[in-house]
């Protein structure tokens, strides 16, 4: 990162408020842009986001210790899952984001492939992940989130994508 008074590490329990209430600022930029406020993200509970804790692994990245970002991540049979990627808005479009996911690699040395869903319409979403390696590999409708179409993309561990055909 340009910006050295970033600092990116593991969140604790005890910053999953924060992180709920960042998550909620974040994605009404997204809920805006498609006029869909009906997103899991928006509706998340602190009992769920403590359930995600005890699967999940939460980086936070921090300025003054106060949380700019997050994401988490859980590894299940080589397949790392991310999700929840948030910025704030006041630091978007400064590399942020892309850091989280670099980290969220470097945690799983061992890895085959990352993996992740972001809703097809978000355009903006599905450029970043892709110019970091990802490739979309498929696509399904959310009956959950009022119908939300989403696309999921992934990335293998050392650019081999056969496994993803
Ligand atoms: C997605 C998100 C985490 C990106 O954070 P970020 O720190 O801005 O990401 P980066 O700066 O590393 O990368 C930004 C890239 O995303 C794309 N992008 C994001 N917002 C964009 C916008 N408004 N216009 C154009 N491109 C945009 C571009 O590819 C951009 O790269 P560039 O700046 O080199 O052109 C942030 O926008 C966010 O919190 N969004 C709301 C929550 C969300 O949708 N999360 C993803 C869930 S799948």
């Amino acid at each position: 990162m340009e910006n050295n008074d970033i600092l990116i590490q593991k969140a604790g329990s005890d910053d999953l408020k924060e992180i709920l209430a960042l998550q909620k600022l974040a994605f009404q930029t997204e809920a805006e842009a498609h006029g869909n406020y009906d997103i899991q993200p928006l509706k998340q509970t602190y009992e769920s986001i403590c359930e995600d804790f005890d699967t999940y692994t939460f980086l936070k990245a921090t300025v003054n210790n106060r949380i700019i970002g997050s994401v988490k991540s859980k590894m299940n049979d080589g397949i790392v899952w991310i999700g929840k990627l948030i910025v704030s808005p006041n630091f978007r479009r400064k590399g942020l984001g892309k850091q989280l996911l670099k980290e969220v690699e470097k945690l799983y040395p061992d890895a085959i492939r990352f993996q992740l869903f972001t809703a097809a319409s978000s355009n903006h979403n599905i450029r970043l992940y892709e110019s970091v390696g990802y490739k979309l590999i498929g696509e399904f409708t959310d009956d959950e989130q009022a119908g939300l179409i989403l696309v999921e993309m992934a990335k293998e561990k050392n650019g081999n994508q056969n496994i993803l055909a």
